[in-house]
């Protein structure tokens, strides 16, 4: 009987140790695959971004439906402490059946992310927002606040950025040039004229009354607190860089243009050390293509462009990807990781997360594939070679 009690006793000992083990080995980052959240349902946020806040990280991320990418439910949130299990915190900006309200369902909010105002202690998620029945015309960026992460988000508005304001890197003789004022001179896309049109202003000149055209979009936070606007502008042809206010709920009028007639999307951006890197991709809607990626040590540039920064089988369509967020994570040197999505566009809710670590070589951002990967990367990462 002592002998039997014994061997149960160590029996459950020893089960408890593993499961113990088992309890504290991290999730494996599977980019590509399904990845189920709290409930066992694929994680709907895509075009996304994570917000760290006191200890919990916040993906949001557009829902997508099976048969649409048109908003039919909105931006989703969810909820992690480890970054591997995810709760589904719901929709935090949920669409309206309001046919006057600008986030009327069936209207198109992509890439929203989210960031916190330690003055006015508020969440604020900016997205890129296409009116209803109007395609990808409208161009626009939307703004909406919370008092807490995981909403609700109140719905402020819609705008094209920094109307009747020039770029800060304009040149006197570029604001001057009066060619570039009349697009009607420039019918014809691409040729050597048109492109240096372009690089002068033409499209920032032809909607400087309005409002500068805004789709693709990032935010981004700086040491001293200053929060960024990124995003593609005339006609996706620019990237701007624009300051956002002290509430971080408009824009200051203070912008640059970066790669001006680079045809640049999915801006992701992030700061290591004292350098400013952007991964961005090109223009092919949901096919995927080659990344780009860009440095500087100012935010208002100027910007210097670099390879690549995929490397390996697939690099050149970025695995079949495109760039959507730069993570940092907290209490780690130098650790981020890159976020992107794989569309489907005949599926759109089955779109995957591509999730993989940045390692730098030789000073420089290099992202490698990799079919299944932990968090403890980063602390097992040699020093740079
Ligand atoms: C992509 C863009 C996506 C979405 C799509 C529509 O280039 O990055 O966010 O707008 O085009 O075709």
């Amino acid at each position: 009987m002592k002998r039997t009690m014994k061997f149960v006793y160590g029996f459950l000992s020893l089960f408890f140790f593993v499961s113990c083990l088992h309890e504290k080995e991290l999730k494996p980052i599977c980019s590509g695959d399904i990845w189920p959240d709290d409930k066992g349902v694929h994680i709907n946020a895509h075009g996304g971004g994570i917000l760290y806040h006191k200890g919990t990280f916040y993906w949001y991320g557009e829902n997508k439906s099976d048969s649409t990418s048109n908003a039919m439910v909105g931006i989703m949130c969810y909820s992690s402490k480890n970054l591997t299990d995810w709760k589904n915190e719901g929709a935090v900006l949920p669409v309206v059946s309001d046919e006057s309200c600008e986030i009327v369902q069936g209207c198109i909010m992509e890439r929203p992310k989210v960031i916190y105002n330690s003055k006015t202690k508020k969440f604020v998620m900016w997205f890129h927002l296409e009116l209803k029945g109007q395609g990808y015309a409208a161009a626009r960026s939307a703004v909406a606040v919370s008092d807490l992460p995981t909403g609700p988000f109140k719905y402020l508005r819609s705008l094209r950025p920094n109307a009747k304001k020039f770029p800060y890197d304009m040149t006197e003789r570029q604001r001057n040039i009066l060619d570039t004022l009349d697009s009607q001179h420039y019918q014809k896309w691409w040729t050597p004229e048109w492109n240096e049109a372009v690089k002068n202003g033409l499209f920032v000149k032809r909607d400087m009354q309005n409002g500068q055209m805004a789709r693709d979009m990032q935010l981004f936070v700086d040491d001293d607190g200053k929060a960024y606007h990124i995003y593609s502008s005339e006609e996706n042809l620019t990237l701007h860089i624009a300051e956002l206010n002290d509430e971080y709920t408009g824009h200051t009028g203070k912008y640059v243009r970066v790669a001006p007639a680079g045809h640049n999307e999915a801006p992701a951006i992030f700061k290591a050390d004292s350098t400013y890197w952007m991964i961005s991709s090109g223009c092919t809607g949901w096919d995927p293509n080659e990344a780009r990626m860009f440095s500087a040590t100012n935010i208002f540039g100027p910007w210097t462009q670099h390879r690549n920064p995929c490397v390996g089988p697939k690099s050149e369509i970025t695995f079949g990807g495109q760039s959507t967020f730069v993570l940092k994570l907290p209490g780690k040197k130098n650790a981020f990781i890159f976020m992107a999505d794989i569309w489907k566009p005949k599926h759109p809710s089955d779109a995957r997360y591509i999730w993989l670590p940045i390692q730098f070589k030789n000073g420089n951002p290099v992202v490698e594939w990799m079919d299944s990967w932990t968090l403890d990367f980063f602390d097992k990462r040699t020093a740079e070679k």
